[in-house]
């Protein structure tokens, strides 16, 4: 099978409305690392997703090596922490109480992290790089793998020093960093507000 090769899906496979359903943001990961052709279905998926003018403006970064993703979750608590501590949002509060913890890593020790670049700039990019996002945590979702969005790791990503160490071309910008892994357990629905709709003529 080549890298590349799309998820060849057995006759068993979730729908894409079980995956709706049942994606969680996953906190608690085994140390089993994702493998190559995995990676690649997942990546596969995240391309096809629809893009305005068919751009496709993304770029990927795949990291798995524990120490830079340990540094990297040390250094992005230092940025949330200065961003947050002049914040009035309610949010704000329960963000720092997390990054002051010193035990806590911002990846829950997640064996893989998929960051989702735009490689342009453009209205739509941005909304582009979110679809591909869901894309990949859906078709994760199908195979098993936990998946959760971890924007804490955002600004760190974009500051000109991890963008050198990462070797990322400078005029491109993180916009989803997504960890992936294998569930260590069952992850609690998060329940939801019915849809609110406020105009149907
Ligand atoms: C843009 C975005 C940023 C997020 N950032 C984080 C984060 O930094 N850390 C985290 O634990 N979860 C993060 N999440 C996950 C949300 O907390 C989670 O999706 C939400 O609580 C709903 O839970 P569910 O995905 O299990 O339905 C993020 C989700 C989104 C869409």
């Amino acid at each position: 099978m080549t890298e590349t090769q799309r998820l060849v899906q057995p006759a068993s496979a979730v729908s894409a409305v079980d995956a709706i359903y049942h994606r969680r943001a996953v906190r608690d990961y085994t140390p089993q690392k994702v493998g190559r052709t995995s990676i690649h279905a997942l990546l596969d998926a995240a391309v096809y997703a629809p893009t305005a003018m068919h751009e496709e403006p993304w770029a990927f970064a795949v990291i798995q090596d524990k120490n830079i993703l340990n540094r990297l979750s040390d250094g992005a608590k230092g940025l949330v922490r200065s961003e947050m501590q002049n914040s009035d949002a309610p949010q704000s509060k329960h963000a720092l109480d997390l990054v002051n913890k010193p035990d806590f890593n911002i990846f829950y020790n997640a064996s893989t992290l998929i960051v989702i670049y735009s490689k342009l700039q453009g209205s739509f990019v941005v909304a582009d790089c979110w679809l591909a996002a869901e894309n990949l945590m859906l078709a994760a979702c199908a195979e098993g793998l936990g998946t959760c969005v971890i924007g804490f790791a955002v600004s760190a990503l974009n500051t000109p020093e991890w963008k050198a160490e990462l070797e990322i071309p400078a005029e491109m910008t993180a916009i989803a960093p997504i960890i992936v892994g294998m569930p260590a357990g069952e992850t609690p629905t998060v329940p939801r507000k019915p849809p609110e709709v406020i105009v149907w003529r």
